[in-house]
């Protein structure tokens, strides 16, 4: 109990998924969290699960005026800042050949211009209060491997990863005592997950493709499965506590070993 006690932790896309599970996480560990998301309904149903007191408000990640308004509105609840998990995400899967620049500027401005203000706003306001602060980045194990119907999405993750990089030197160089790291999740049971498999059999079916037959157990490859919300949401605790207070610039994958044996993937 108390892990991350009294401090105020800000989850964006806090209403789903790794988001909603990371809020749960912190805030039985005594946090004060503050919930962002553009879904309304769910980001206020998370606030009620999480308790201890987190509120919700409605932020798109994108919007750098949304932004410099959700800070304010943090400081004005809880007076400080000392977490920033920027989480929310979605994916709309395709080649490079087949991505839209539409689509490609929609997985940009959410994933990188969303990641880009919180670790700018996150840094800014966390190191006015001069106490142990993290930011813990989403990335994905698309950053770090080749996928055919990835490329936006990868692209971004990527940047993400290089972004941490970037802003955890900046803080240590400057003495902030802010920590910026950054976890990779592999395939973990969530609406985003589930509706790509929906939209996948679907176009799959639509196409007139069959499924192969299901090879024998014993030239099976072990699979590393899917991973529990949960499983990502302890991980952003330990980082954004102060049990991780020598750990900067870190890439922690959440993934069951599927990076080190691709071929299980
Ligand atoms: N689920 C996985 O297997 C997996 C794997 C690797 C990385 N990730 C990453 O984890 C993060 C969370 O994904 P998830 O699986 O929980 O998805 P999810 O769809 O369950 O939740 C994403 C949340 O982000 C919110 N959101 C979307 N656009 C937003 C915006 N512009 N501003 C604010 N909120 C916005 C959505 O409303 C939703 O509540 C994403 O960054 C995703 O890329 C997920």
């Amino acid at each position: 109990m108390g892990r991350v006690e009294d401090k105020v932790c800000l989850v964006t896309g806090g209403g789903s998924g790794l988001g909603r599970a990371d809020a749960i996480a912190l805030a039985k560990e005594g946090a004060k969290v503050v919930i962002t998301d553009i879904d309304k309904e769910n980001g206020e149903d998370a606030a009620h699960a999480a308790g201890n007191g987190a509120i919700f408000l409605e932020h798109d990640v994108a919007e750098e005026d949304q932004w410099q308004l959700v800070i304010k509105q943090t400081l004005g609840h809880f007076d400080e800042l000392n977490v920033v998990v920027n989480n929310a995400g979605m994916f709309i899967p395709g080649s490079v050949e087949e991505v839209t620049w539409d689509q490609y500027r929609t997985h940009q401005r959410i994933h990188m211009d969303g990641a880009f203000f919180g670790i700018k706003y996150g840094i800014e306001t966390i190191k006015a209060n001069g106490k142990m602060g993290a930011i813990v980045n989403i990335a994905s194990t698309t950053a770090l491997l080749g996928y055919h119907t990835s490329f936006a999405y990868g692209a971004c993750k990527g940047a993400i990863r290089t972004m941490t990089s970037h802003a955890a030197i900046h803080c240590q160089q400057l003495r902030y005592n802010i920590r910026v790291n950054c976890i990779f999740p592999s395939v973990i049971q969530t609406p985003l997950i589930e509706k790509l498999y929906a939209d996948a059999a679907a176009a799959a079916e639509a196409r007139g493709v069959e499924r192969p037959a299901p090879l024998p157990p014993e030239q099976r490859i072990p699979s590393p499965g899917l991973g529990e919300p949960m499983d990502v949401g302890y991980a952003v605790l330990f980082l954004a506590s102060d049990e991780a207070k020598f750990i900067n610039g870190a890439e922690l994958r959440v993934d069951n070993g599927s990076v080190i044996n691709p071929a299980a993937l």
